[in-house]
């Protein structure tokens, strides 16, 4: 009776251990439903990866790793495909990344005014690294944080409710925060 209630019990833990990325990073739970959608079918594997692109800027070696495991496969093939395929971003080039929400939520509170604002700022568009390779600009549809819209991740940090001067304010901390060359 007792290993039954421990196999319950752990069953319940795996599900939970299963349910959240370990981050707490949101992100996870977006790709998760990609991931169900397609029965974690290996030969979604493109699929799951553009959606991850998609959802987090590009595709960092976390997420490559979570990626091969809910697909069960191994990490070397996922890599493979990712590096394969020039469509996909495996790093962010600049010292610091600046990912823009623009799915609809975000977009309708002012996310395309804070991506304008950026790219005015910056001098570069989306999906570029400034010269100075300080900060990278990337967009995702969707960070799973439409409640606290328009979103915006900084370094890998969620940060909701933010305007046009409020993300302004925190690339130019970034900039003063540099260590001087001289
Ligand atoms: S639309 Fe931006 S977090 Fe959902």
């Amino acid at each position: 009776m007792e290993s039954v209630q421990n196999s319950q019990k752990n069953t319940q833990a795996n599900r939970n251990s299963h349910a959240a990325h370990p981050s707490g990073d949101k992100r996870f739970k977006i790709l998760d439903v990609t991931i169900k959608r397609n029965h974690h079918r290996q030969d979604a594997l493109i699929e799951v990866l553009h959606k991850a692109q998609e959802v987090f800027g590009c595709l960092e070696t976390d997420v490559l790793l979570y990626v091969a495991r809910e697909l069960k496969l191994p990490a070397s093939q996922v890599y493979g495909v990712a590096t394969f395929y020039h469509l996909f971003t495996l790093k962010p080039s600049g010292t610091h990344t600046c990912v823009v929400c623009s799915g609809t939520a975000c977009h309708v509170k002012g996310g395309g005014d804070i991506i304008k604002a950026l790219e005015k700022h910056l001098g570069i568009e989306i999906g570029e690294t400034t010269a100075d390779g300080e900060i990278s600009l990337m967009t995702a549809r969707c960070l799973g944080a439409c409640g606290i819209a328009p979103a915006v991740v900084f370094d890998g940090k969620v940060a909701g409710k933010q305007t046009p001067e409020s993300v302004l304010e925190r690339i130019d901390q970034w900039r003063q925060s540099k260590p001087s060359s001289e």
